[in-house]
C-alpha cells in the first residue's frame, strides 16, 4: 500500500468511497445527499490517498480559519486493517511539516472512539446545522514538531 498526493483524476474514486460509506447510512444519509468533493478542492487542499490495486481511503487537511481535518474516509471493504491509522499518522506528519501545533476535527459520531484512540482530545460539541441534524464531537489533535 502507498500513500500519495491526490490529483484531480481521483475525483471519481474519492466520491465513490464517500457515497458508499455505510457509516453514513440511515439517519446520517442526508449529510451526503448532493455532497461532492470537487476536483478543485482535491487539488487545492492537502488531499492524500491510500491505495494498493484500488483506492482504499483518503484524507483532506485544510488550512482555512485554522488547520482542520476536513475529511477522512476508508472504504467499507478496507476498514479494520490499519488504513485509517496510517492515513491519520500521515496527516499528523503533514500538519507538523507545515508548523501546525493542533488540528481541529469535527467527528462523525460513530468515529468518535477512533479519534480518541488516535490521541485527539475532545474539546466540545458542534451544534446541528443544515443537513446535519445531530451534534458532533469536536476534537483537537496535538501536533508536535516531529510529527
Ligand atoms: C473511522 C475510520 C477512518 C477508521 O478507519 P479504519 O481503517 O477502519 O481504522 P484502523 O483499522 O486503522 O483502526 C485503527 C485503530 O482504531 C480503532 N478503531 C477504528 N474504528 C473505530 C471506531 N469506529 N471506534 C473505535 N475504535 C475504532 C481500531 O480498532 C484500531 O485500534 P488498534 O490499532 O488499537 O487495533 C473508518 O471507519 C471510516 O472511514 N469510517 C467512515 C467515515 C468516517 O466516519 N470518517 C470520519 C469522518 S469525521
Amino acid at each position: 500500500m502507498i500513500i500519495r498526493r491526490a490529483v484531480a483524476d481521483d475525483h471519481t474514486a474519492i466520491n465513490a468511497i464517500v457515497q458508499t460509506s455505510s457509516a453514513y447510512d440511515g439517519p446520517y444519509r442526508p449529510m451526503l445527499d448532493g455532497y461532492e468533493v470537487t476536483a478543485a478542492q482535491i487539488v487545492a487542499e492537502e488531499t492524500w490517498v491510500a491505495e494498493d490495486d484500488a483506492m482504499l481511503g483518503f484524507y483532506s487537511l485544510v488550512f482555512h480559519t485554522q488547520p482542520e481535518l476536513d475529511l477522512l474516509f476508508v472504504s467499507d471493504a478496507a476498514q479494520g486493517r490499519g488504513v485509517g491509522r496510517l492515513l491519520f499518522e500521515h496527516m499528523r506528519a503533514r500538519a507538523a511539516s507545515r508548523g501546525v501545533t493542533a488540528v481541529k476535527i469535527i467527528s462523525h459520531p460513530p468515529a468518535r472512539d477512533f479519534y480518541r484512540r488516535m490521541g485527539a482530545i475532545e474539546v466540545g460539541l458542534a451544534y446541528p446545522t443544515g443537513a446535519v441534524s445531530w451534534a458532533r464531537p469536536i476534537f483537537s489533535l496535538p501536533v508536535s514538531p516531529s510529527g
